[in-house]
């Protein structure tokens, strides 16, 4: 079996990382096909070319990936981010009759658009925040005067995760109207503007892999995705996270997939478009009980580098099982450790970063016991590592609880180093003071 991987993040390198230790990678199982033979990914990274062929073909370029894809034999792709999947990569390689595993184009308008996705959550009846879309900058003053601040102004397309302004005051909230609707800085993606009430609490990421009809919910996380410590300055793509993260209890968890898992497999459904693949649901905890703040229809970045690590089921057979339509009978299998990762990241992100710089300490790293480290933006130039992205690394560890998680982590770090690279020191540490409510740890 030929499989894959789209993208070049962390997130492509956890999911090779972990392709590559699939039982299915044995050639003497007859229960599938014939073993993985051979991982591709397009375009890859430095480090993820250890394990896998990297071939030069962009995510944006679908009809590149499916000729590759058709000539390769490949026996399933697994897609990592958001673009090619909202431009209709699925739809595209299922109609020459090749296996993918994610949504159709239809269904990835939950993450494509966030005024279908909150028009979706209302005619489905599920928890969200308070919103009105708008496609005239004059209007959405006139509501932002009516309501007040504080509110969150967010570009209805794609924004590599910047189309979110939360506004405190008014004169904000309009001055962000400007930005997206006059002067148009995420270009068509800001044609529309959702304005939503702004909600307090602590954030969530839930990911569920659906077959269309069941799901099965991975172990909960949490990113942070501010740059500096104690959630302070400007969004980036994600400067780290852990899992589990204890807000998620058994129960919250049952709640969640009651009140806005099952409402989202079961609307798609009823709507005539079945939602295969994985459904991400970044929540916030309220007061009033769990609320979705966003869709993403892919696995999260940096949320997949410290799930994976632990999640001792094989990942290709539960891809498969979801493709065949065989959720109902998968048993997910976890390891009970926590996992976190730390994001190192380029001087200048998240605005204008350096590249090039030479990357040491990685073998060093790379010896100690349960940790593991993922390349984001990295490339091999003969023989040795160099930056090429803003977010550089994703250092991960296990312990068997998140002190020693943190601990075994930050002690990776300190042994890889670069021109100013910079990194959150605080990953994890909002776990700590809730591990006595730790219901998740030690799940089976
Ligand atoms: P999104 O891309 O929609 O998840 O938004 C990015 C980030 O903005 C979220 O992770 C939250 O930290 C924040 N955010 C989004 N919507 C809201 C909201 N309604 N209230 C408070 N914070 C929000
Ligand atoms: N970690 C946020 C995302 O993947 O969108």
């Amino acid at each position: 079996m030929n499989i894959l991987v789209v993208g070049s993040g962390g997130r492509e390198h956890a999911l090779v990382w972990k392709i590559a230790q699939s039982k299915s990678a044995d050639p003497f199982r007859k229960d599938i096909s014939n073993g993985v033979n051979k991982i591709f990914c397009a375009p890859g990274n430095g480090g993820i070319q250890e394990l896998a062929e990297c071939v030069n073909i962009k995510v944006e370029d679908i009809d590149g990936l499916l000729k590759f894809a058709m000539n390769k034999k490949i026996d399933l792709t697994v897609v990592g981010p958001e673009i090619p999947l909202v431009a209709g990569i699925v739809d595209k390689f299922q109609e020459k009759k090749l296996k993918i595993f994610g949504p159709s184009k239809f269904a990835a308008s939950l993450e494509g658009s966030k005024v279908f996705a909150k028009e979706f959550m209302i005619r489905n009846n599920i928890p969200t925040a308070k919103f009105r879309a708008f496609n005239d900058s004059l209007d959405a003053k006139d509501y932002i005067e009516e309501v007040g601040a504080p509110l969150v102004i967010k570009a209805d397309g794609l924004a590599a995760g910047k189309g979110v302004i939360i506004c405190q005051t008014e004169v904000e909230a309009e001055a962000a109207i400007d930005l997206i609707m006059e002067k148009k800085v995420f270009k068509e993606a800001g044609i529309q503007v959702v304005i939503e009430e702004c909600l307090e609490g602590e954030e969530a990421s839930i990911l569920a892999i659906s077959d269309g009809d069941n799901f099965v919910v991975l172990e909960s996380s949490q990113d942070h995705k501010r740059i500096f410590d104690n959630d302070q300055g400007p969004n980036t793509g994600g400067m780290g996270a852990y899992s589990p993260a204890p807000i998620v209890s058994e129960d919250l968890k049952k709640e969640i997939s009651q009140k806005i898992l099952k409402p989202v497999i079961d609307g798609m459904k009823k709507e005539g478009h079945v939602f295969c693949g994985v459904l991400y649901a970044g929540i916030m905890v309220t007061k009033d009980g769990p609320k979705v703040l966003e869709f993403n229809v892919r696995f999260g970045d940096p949320e997949t580098e410290a799930i994976l690590p632990r999640l001792k089921s094989d990942l290709v057979e539960l891809i498969f099982a979801a493709l065949d339509g065989k959720l109902a009978d998968f048993k997910l299998e976890w390891d009970s450790r926590p996992c976190v990762c730390v994001v190192m990241a380029a001087g200048g992100y998240p605005g204008d970063y350096e590249r090039n710089k030479l990357i040491s300490g990685l073998e060093e790293a790379k010896k100690l016991k349960d940790v593991v480290v993922f390349h984001a933006g990295t490339k091999r130039e003969n023989g040795k590592i160099l930056t090429s992205g803003g977010r550089v690394l994703g250092v991960t560890g296990l312990g068997k609880d998140i002190k020693e998680a943190i601990a075994s982590t930050y002690n990776a770090v300190e042994k890889i180093s670069f021109q100013n690279a910079h990194y959150r020191k605080d990953i994890g540490a909002k776990a700590i003071g809730r591990s006595n409510e730790a219901t998740t740890y030690g799940t089976k």
